[in-house]
């Protein structure tokens, strides 16, 4: 199988070794990839968002197989063209993908379908929406209707930042047009689980859950990020919290999607907080998440491309999708400065005896060296018999690995240890 991967980051590298390990995949080309990807895949310089050129890619380079892995290919429709061409693929088409793509959209079929979420309004006018911040609940959540680069909502502790939330976005414009249309939605607490889940709109898998660290600092402070290092599984995600999403969350998710006649295939993501009341939709993508990947598939024991074959062609529930009974960690090393400025182009080196996966989000190889490229850099991955020992390598293995300016959070997994001691 000739196999084309769109997308560059970190997720994508962990995406890629785990197809490279099926003895079907014979050819993998990356678009764009990147400089550490290069050594799994055949990179080829075509943008994520290039639709036009990735289907002529596909159709000029006898492509039997695509996978569309980040939010704006797949909401701009990229697996619509390639099924055009009749190019099978991982992933959702647009008119499915729109749950990550539209707020306002998976808000209001939460709320038809009786699905667990914040309670909110919906804003097309920034006079309304202002009106509405004098008398409501704070802390209050504003949320742009659009993909926002992961930046399109504010955590609003005073009315005022509330205010200016709604300013920004509707007014200033800072995310486009994206921001023209807004949710307001009620402020929840407790904590977070993301479940990554396969689904061919048949069934429902849900992979191994997990827990993501996107703050910049330690303890959760400071900027949010793209996400600074991640654990699975996630304490907080018991037996019983899990049976609850399945049947709460996860099938009517599913049902009502085909109901509305956007059946989703591929890998839908729930992020869920579990509140007082039970579990509660934070937000759906429609894509794998970005590190949540990283720990999630070095789990997984099925072949990963025999999978996306049968999310595609609607055979999920004849493929037995079995993770390993361990734990992964994953730290995040960025460049000094992010999620502000930072300087790039120092030279990325691994000590000999490294025994961590490193996934590459940020990195352009010159001349067979690796030289960093971007704000998040790697991820260094470790796997063990349990989330203690898992933390515990991965932060070994991170000494073994160097580039000037380097930064990383040095509590990834603390609260989910700290959960499971006091269990
Ligand atoms: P998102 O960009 O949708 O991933 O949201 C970023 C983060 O904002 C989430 O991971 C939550 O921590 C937080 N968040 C989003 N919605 C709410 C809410 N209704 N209540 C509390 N926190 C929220
Ligand atoms: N880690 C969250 C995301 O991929 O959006």
């Amino acid at each position: 199988m000739r196999i084309m991967v769109v997308g560059g980051g970190g997720r994508e590298h962990a995406i890629i070794k785990k197809l490279s390990e099926s003895p079907r995949v014979t050819e993998i080309f990356a678009l764009p990839g990147n400089g550490a990807i290069a050594s799994l895949a055949t990179c080829v310089n075509i943008g994520a968002k290039d639709i036009e050129g990735i289907v002529k890619f596909a159709k000029e380079n006898n492509i039997q197989f695509a996978v569309v892995a980040p939010d704006d290919p797949l909401v701009l429709g990229a697996v619509d063209a390639l099924h055009k061409e009749g190019i099978p693929c991982f992933g959702p088409e647009s008119k499915a993908a729109i749950i990550e793509g539209s707020k306002i959209f998976s808000k209001n079929m939460m709320k038809e379908a009786g699905i667990p979420t914040a309670e909110y309004e919906t804003f097309h006018n920034m006079d309304d929406a202002l009106a509405y911040l004098e008398n409501c609940a704070i802390p209050v959540v504003i949320k742009a209707d659009g993909l926002a680069l992961g930046k399109g909502v504010v955590i609003a502790m005073t009315r005022d930042e509330a205010k200016q939330a709604v300013r920004e976005m509707m007014e200033d414009k800072v995310f486009g047009d994206s921001g023209s249309n807004i949710v307001i939605e009620e402020f929840l607490t407790g904590p977070e689980v993301s479940v990554l889940s396969f689904t061919d709109g048949n069934v429902v898998v849900p992979m191994v859950s997990s827990m993501d660290h996107k703050r910049i600092g330690n303890d959760d402070t400071g900027l949010n990020t793209g996400g600074m290092g991640t654990i699975a599984p996630n304490p907080y995600y018991t037996q019983e919290i899990a049976d609850r999403c399945m049947k709460e969350i996860f099938l009517p998710t599913m049902e009502a999607m085909n109901k509305l006649g956007r059946t989703f295939k591929g890998c839908l993501y729930f992020g869920l907080m579990i509140t007082e009341q039970g579990p509660k939709v934070i937000e759906y993508n429609c894509r794998f998440g970005d590190p949540e990947t990283q720990v999630v598939l070095p789990l997984l024991k099925t072949d990963l491309f025999d999978i996306m074959e049968a999310v595609e062609n609607g055979t999920l529930k004849d493929i037995n999708v079995e993770f390993k009974d361990e734990s992964a960690c994953c730290v995040v090393m960025a460049s000094e400065g992010y999620p502000k400025k930072y300087a790039t182009g120092y030279e990325i080196t691994y000590d000999m005896d490294l025994e961590a996966e490193i996934y590459v989000a940020g990195a352009k190889a010159e001349d067979g060296r690796l030289y960093t490229a971007g704000g998040r850099v790697l991820g260094v991955v470790c796997t063990a018999q349990n989330l203690s020992l898992a933390v515990e390598k991965a932060y070994r293995e991170v000494e073994k690995v160097h580039f000037e300016n380097a930064y990383y959070r040095s509590d990834i997994g603390k609260k989910a240890l700290k959960v499971l001691e006091e269990n």
